[in-house]
């Protein structure tokens, strides 16, 4: 196939199944033997392939399966350094705390730029090839305004979806109060040029992270910066983060590995989306949440990889829609719409994640008559191609 330029049009035929996630297409979203017609890096087609208009381009996918480019709405991916050995502990019995984030502190601060611009790189061409076509990056691996403002500069280059964690974890060199007044001065005036949203490590004793008092004024001090806020909750155990979440109206509330009813309901009344991130359960040896019982009560779920060289050293899409099939109660089309347009409401975009007309050209064609295999064949390469503003990369 050749590039197609900015103002010519390409049909992409011989769909077997197109997951549009479209109502158009009925209460699935799906359609088969489909077409798709995208211009200027826009969906701006589809229906069946015997009424496919002309087009100056042509992809036929020979019957393939076409879902849109997955929307990782979580990952730390900014970073230098190794764990596998605390990796190793852990499945030798050792739980996981987060202590580990400090190793990973001191190796990135003491890292260059083309180190960390490498290692970023590579993780994000690595997601792509496995059908990511957005991805939020956060900071919160330097802990000092220098290495902070510098990972989201970093990050930056490789993504618009760009998050200020500074409060991840305090620092060995300060104490909490001083470390708070940091994130929630210098530190946050430094970075927010580089950022669209503010997190915050929020879980109950704090000895890790931070309660729920320090977390809402981190997300305060990240809102009246212009920040947009989303939390890390309820992870290590049950604790404040899903209800602080939604109390200040983040975008999304991530992890959930441990909810309570009460937590179940107020995301149900909120439009804060519960990100799922089954790759940490599994890396981390922790229970599974259950993610049919948050669909069932009206929540919205996303799906997100974590990546990172602590809880999770995982940068595929088509492994967590595997894990949220097998071990959280998703049909597979559930998994795939929580992996794509559910992280995109969790970013907040109405332009990724489907594929309705008007949506941006990301598209992953799968090796595969169904998106049903993405779970049923599990830790295959079965991403074939992948069409980026309707560009094919890598
Ligand atoms: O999302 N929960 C906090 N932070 C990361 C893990 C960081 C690490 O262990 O390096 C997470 O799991
Ligand atoms: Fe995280």
């Amino acid at each position: 196939m050749t590039e197609p330029a900015e103002d010519r049009t390409l049909l992409v035929t011989g769909i077997g199944e197109l997951v549009a996630h479209d109502p158009a297409h009925g209460p699935s979203g799906v359609l088969t033997d489909a077409a798709l017609v995208v211009s200027s890096g826009r969906v701006v087609w589809t229906g069946p392939a015997a009424r496919a208009p002309a087009a100056d381009d042509r992809l036929d996918v020979e019957g393939r399966c076409v879902v849109p480019g997955f929307v990782d709405s979580h990952s730390h991916v900014v970073f230098a350094g190794d764990r596998s050995a605390e990796f190793a502990a852990r499945m030798a019995g050792e739980p996981y705390t987060g202590g580990g984030i400090a190793t990973t502190v001191a190796a990135t601060r003491a890292a260059s730029d083309d180190v960390l611009r490498h290692g970023a790189g590579r993780l994000v061409a690595e997601m792509l090839a496995q059908g990511t076509t957005t991805v939020e990056i956060k900071s919160g691996y330097g802990q000092d305004v220098a290495t902070e403002e510098r990972m989201l500069r970093l990050a930056r280059e490789l993504t618009d979806e760009t998050t200020f964690l500074g409060a991840h974890t305090v620092p060995a060199e300060l104490d909490r109060r001083a470390y708070l007044d940091l994130v929630t001065g210098p530190m946050l005036a430094a970075c927010a040029p580089h950022a669209r949203w503010v997190d915050v490590f929020c879980e109950p004793a704090a000895a890790t992270a931070f309660d729920a008092d320090e977390s809402r004024e981190v997300l305060e001090a990240g809102i009246r910066a212009g920040l947009l806020p989303r939390v890390h909750g309820n992870q290590l155990g049950p604790g404040p983060g899903v209800r602080l979440a939604v109390e200040v109206g983040a975008a999304s509330v991530d992890h959930c590995t441990y909810l309570t009813g009460d937590d179940v309901a107020a995301l149900a009344g909120s439009s804060t989306v519960a990100t799922l991130l089954p790759a940490v359960e599994f890396s981390t040896r922790s229970p599974y949440p259950d993610a049919r019982a948050l669909l069932d009560a009206g929540v919205a779920v996303a799906l997100a990889t974590d990546c990172n060289p602590g809880s999770c050293y995982s940068s595929s899409m088509p492994f967590v829609v595997a894990l949220a099939v097998r071990e959280m109660g998703l049909t597979p089309l559930e998994a795939v719409h929580a992996a794509t347009a559910g992280g995109a409401a969790a970013l907040r975009r109405d332009d990724v994640g489907t594929l309705r007309p008007g949506a941006r050209a990301d598209l992953v064609v799968l090796d595969a008559p169904s998106h049903v295999h993405l779970a049923y064949r599990p830790g295959v390469p079965i991403v074939r191609t992948v069409l980026q503003g309707g560009r094919p990369v890598g």
